[in-house]
Parts: structure tokens; sequence; C-alpha cells
């Protein structure tokens, strides 16, 4: 979605906006710009499509000054064109706008009547023309008068305004969509995301809906709307620039891929008690007590979050025998589900931000129960509205396809899992010694199968690379790992993929299988291999061309498939850490081989804050 950046200090901002602008590129945007104080008067550049773009655009006419915002555009109200880009004007204002106004039907009926001329088909321009008004009305300054414009408003916004008139100065307010303000001595910064400021400053203060802070050269004065101060202390980002960057990769996506490893290794890193086989729960914001007396487990995201939330039932029923739901949110949301006391709410969610799954967290956590955020984005929304957050530590995840995320998701779910059924009472010493055991030898595993299985996956994805569909079949842990694997063809290649429970195929996508049609079977050596492996026989007898993720060394996989991908034998509830690995690689290698926009694929976007 849209991307927001802002800086005031003493350096040429237009450089600063640009590679802010970059680093949120991978949000998703049509086209982008910038307005800059420049000379006593606003100067705008604005582009359509890549950022490239809006930099030539910036070099044919260079524009000078050391206060101004940016913006990447991910178009809602009107097609992507110049006219509809960000930053839009009215008389001496400047606006930036992420989120969408509800109520900008009215609002533009009746700033048409009052004379206002609206060129764009925004609903930004509308806020623009609105503040202009408030400010001829002439109570105050740019603060006062966004302040007054901001109650007529209805919606998801993140904003920043600038004036003409009141150089050095920018005023940024927040409702629903991300915005974080950077603190350093010499300037003051503000981006949707964090690392668009990375490699100006750590220090960071993220706002809360209702706020709206005044920038000035190294200041925030952040007020809540009506205008009560208030103070959101600033937290250290330990996420470095060069975490950001790819690293000689010729993709984010496949550094995420590769980065595996070391992210699941952050993520266990202080968590795991191997002595007593327990994890140590602090972060889970849950007692002993509430551990023993939920009722239920609600799981709830969306997308590839959610795939990790289809695996986090099978833990959580397995390992803590707790009655455990999951839920797609923007389903759950609205539905008037029956849920409350008693009931633990999981909103799992690599942003933190994605609006459905924040609305439907919210409405459980009104009817009584307890939200649980498992997020990468340290002071993202999820976890502020929520009882606690248990993070991962992925890093920053700029490809648009989540991967490192999605494992580290997994993680946090398998050891919240054990250490409820440690107080549950249902995980013994022993199992749950073998499990903490296995997860701590994890990233090893996982880097031996990147490294192990890349080659044979490039060739595979060489053969197939032109498959009109592919089909991805799992059974139980690894049902969600095939959902995940179609998902992220999709995603990236723009192949139509379908995932199955393999025991669905002959209930109907049996008919889809013909010798054109590459089937993925992922059988691991666990409780459903017998079956799985009757499943892969049956897409062979219809001549499909089979390619197995089996254990190492399985004979019976090798005697039925075109190409076998192995990974080690593992407890079963680790195989999807593994299974999903060569998964991810395909995809990459199919998208890469047809030439996509890999990190950045059409329609989508890294942080879904629209419904
Ligand atoms: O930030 P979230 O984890 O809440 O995002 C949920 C989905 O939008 C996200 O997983 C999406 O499906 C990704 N593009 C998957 O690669």
């Amino acid at each position: 979605m849209c991307g927001i950046v802002g800086y005031v200090g003493t350096e040429n901002t237009a450089p600063i906006l640009l590679d802010g602008l970059r680093r949120l590129e991978y949000r998703g945007y049509d086209s982008a710009g910038v307005a800059i104080q420049s000379g006593g008067e606003i100067a705008l550049a604005r582009a359509v499509g890549k950022l490239r773009n809006l930099e030539r655009a910036l070099e044919a006419n260079p524009i000078r000054g050391t206060t101004g915002i940016g913006h990447t555009r991910w178009a809602t109200h009107g097609r992507p064109s110049e006219v509809n880009a960000h930053p839009h004007l009215s008389g001496p204002v400047a606006v930036v706008h992420n989120g969408i106004i509800e109520n900008h039907l009215a609002l533009r009926a009746r700033l048409v009547e009052r004379g206002a001329k609206v060129v764009s088909d925004t609903d930004t321009e509308l806020v623009a023309h609105l503040i202009h008004e408030k400010l001829r009305e002439g109570h105050g300054g740019l603060e006062d008068a966004v302040r007054r414009a901001l109650r007529e408003l209805h919606g998801a916004y993140a904003l920043a305004v600038m004036s003409r008139d009141e150089p050095g100065r920018i005023i940024v307010a927040k409702a629903s969509s991300p915005l974080v303000l950077g603190l350093a001595d010499d300037a003051t910064y503000c981006g949707s995301d964090i690392p668009a400021l990375l490699p100006y400053t750590r220090r960071m203060v993220f706002l809360e809906d209702g706020d709206l802070a005044v920038l000035e050269r190294g200041t925030a004065r952040i007020t809540r709307l009506d205008g009560t101060p208030v103070e959101r202390p600033s937290k250290e980002i330990d996420w470095s620039p060069v975490m950001a960057e790819k690293a000689g990769f010729k993709h984010f996506m496949l550094k995420e891929i590769h980065e595996q490893p070391r992210a699941i290794e952050d993520t266990l890193r202080g968590r795991l008690d191997r002595e007593r086989g327990d994890i140590h729960g602090h972060e889970i914001g849950l007692s002993e007590d509430d551990a023993r007396s939920i009722r239920r487990v609600f799981l709830l995201a969306c997308g590839t979050s959610h795939h990790a939330a289809m695996t986090g039932r099978y833990y959580l029923e397995s390992i803590a025998r707790v009655p455990t739901t999951v839920e797609l949110a923007s389903e759950f949301r609205g539905r008037d589900p029956v849920i409350g006391e008693g009931d633990l709410v999981i909103a799992v969610s690599q942003s933190g931000e994605t609006l459905d799954t924040l609305v439907a967290a919210r409405e459980a956590k009104e009817r009584g129960a307890k939200v649980l955020a498992i997020a990468n984005v340290i002071g993202s929304a999820i976890p502020r509205m929520s009882d606690a957050a248990f993070y991962t530590h992925a890093g920053p995840e700029i490809g648009v396809a989540s991967t490192k995320c999605f494992t580290t998701q997994l993680a946090n779910l398998l050891m919240f899992s054990i250490w409820l059924g440690r107080r549950r009472g249902t995980l013994g010493d022993a199992d749950a010694r073998a499990l903490v055991e296995q997860l701590a030898r994890l990233p090893i595993l996982m880097k031996d199968v990147v490294g192990g299985t890349r080659q044979l996956v490039m060739n595979v994805a060489k053969r197939y690379r032109d498959a009109r569909d592919v089909l991805f079949l799992g059974r139980g842990l690894n049902f969600p790992m095939a959902l995940e694997g179609a998902l992220k063809l999709k995603e990236v290649s723009y192949v139509h993929a379908e995932g199955y429970a393999a025991g669905e195929m002959k209930h109907g996508p049996i008919a889809l299988i013909d010798s054109a049609v590459p089937v993925f079977v992922l059988m691991p050596k666990d409780r459903w291999y017998d079956r799985t492996l009757g499943n892969l026989q049956e897409a062979k007898a219809r001549e499909g061309q089979v390619i197995a993720i089996a254990t190492e060394g399985d004979e019976s996989a090798h005697a039925v498939s075109e190409d076998v991908i192995e990974i080690p034998l593992v407890h079963e509830a680790l195989a999807p850490f593994l299974t999903v690995l060569p998964l991810q690689l395909y995809a990459y290698y199919v998208a890469d081989l047809k030439g996509t926009d890999v990190d950045q694929p059409r329609n989508l976007a890294k942080t879904v804050t629209v419904e």
C-alpha cells in the first residue's frame, strides 16, 4: 500500500526522500511524488510508474530545500496518473496520505459547492482543500487547521502536511494507517515503515491512532487530536540498514529465503530452555493460571500468515490439547462470532498492520477474549492493541512475498504450543526435551536444505517454467505448506497453482491432472506418510509429473516420482520448516525465469491496510 516519507533538517531533502521511498517500494505502488519547501514556495515533482521516473523528473528539474514530504501511491480512488499522484496541493498546503477517507463523496460535494477546484479523482486532494479552507478561516496556523480538518474526516489515514507559509515544519497525523517518526539530533523524519528511516536513525517513535505531531528540526511535539499533549517513548530499533539491502543477491526474495536459518536462530534466541524442555514464556503475557484455564484458541490471520496459523492449529491441538479454530481474519470480522472470556485470540501478522487482522482481533477483544500478537514489526498496530506480543525476529522483510517471516511465525507458534502444553500437563518431559532439542538444531537443518536442494529446484523450475497449472498436495502439517507453495507461485510468477489436502484429490481436483501438470507432493515420513504415498500413486497413474518432497532415502518416493527433493528425517512438527523451503525456491526460480517483478509483484502490496 502507499508509502510516506518526510524530512525536516539541514540537508538537501530530495535525495533523502527518494532514498526513503525506494526503501518503501516493497509496499507496492504505481506512482510517486515529492513536495519540497524551496525558496518560499512548495515545489512539486510527480511521476507515474517506477521511482526511476520520479528521479528523472527531479534530475531534469532539481528542487533544493531542507523540508519535504514524499509518497508512493497504490491506487484506490482513481487510476494511476500524474494528476492522481501525491502530494496534492491546495493554495499553500501540500498533503500526502496513506489510507482511505470514507466520507470522500460527501466531502467532495461540499468542497466543490464552496468553490474548491478539485482536479484529481483522489480522496487525498480533498484533504488538502479542506485544510486550506480551515487555514483561510484564519483561526490559527497549519497545526490548528489540520486539527479542525481531521474532525471532518472519517476513515483511515496517515497524513503528512506542509504549508508554504510555515517553513521547517511538517504536521503528521495517524488513524489506522501506520506512521513512525525518526528522531536525530539535527533532523526529524517520518515514514510508513521502519526501513525507510533506518539509514538515518534507529531512534523511532510509534504514533497511536488519534495522535497528531508537529515535526521540526530534531523535535517532534505530539498531542491528541483535541490538543492534549502526550508522551510517546522512543524505541531503539536493532535492525541495521544492511539488513534491508540485497547483500549480493539478485532479489530480496532470494536473500530472504537464504536468511531463514539466521532468522530462526534470532527468533529462538533466549527462548529455549533445553535443560527442562520448556520455553521461557515471559513475553507471552499469560499467567500459569491463564494457560491452564484457556477454553479455546482462535488463530486469526490473512494470506501466508493464515497458512502459518493453520499449522499452528496442529501444534496447539496435538501438543497443548486445546480446542483451536483457525479463521481468515477477513471472514471472522463482522460475522458475530461466538467468542468471549476464557478464549485466547492469536493474531498472526508479519507487518502487524493488516487491517482485516487488526479489526478482527479488536472485535474479539471487545467481546472479552485475550489477544496475543505474533508479529515481526515492533510497535506495529496489532501488537499495540493486543494484551501481549510474542515477536518474531526475522528482521526487515522487503520482498512482498513472505518467506522468512512465515517460518519464524511457525517457530513462535510451535514455541507457544510447547509453553502451553507444559503448563496444561499435556506435554511430558521426554517429548518436550526432544522437541526443544530439534528446534535448537533447526537453523542448521534449514541451511542444509536451502543449500542442498537449490540446484535441483532450479532444474525443476527450468523444466516446468511454462506449465499453465501446478498442483501442490500435502496432508496434516504439510497441507498448509501445499497451500503456501501454491500461493508463493501465484504471487511471484503469476502461474495458476492450487494447494490441496492430498485426501481431497479424489473428490474433484484429480480431474485436472494430465501429463502437462506438475504435481508437488509433500510426503515427509510422518503419521500421514502412507496415505500421501497412495495419493502420489494416483497422480502418477493419471500421468501427472510428480515432484516429491520426501525424507532422505525414501525409495518409494524415488520409484514413482520424476524428481525427489530430499529433506532430513525430523520430528514431524519440524518438517514444515523444511518442506516449505524448496517450494519458496521453486516459486522464486520460475518467477525469475519468467522475468516478473519478483520483489514487487503486480497488484500486490506488502502491508495491506485496506479492506
Ligand atoms: O502482514 P501480514 O502477515 O498480516 O500479511 C498478510 C498477507 O497480506 C500476506 O501474508 C500476503 O499473503 C503475502 N503477500 C504473502 O506472501
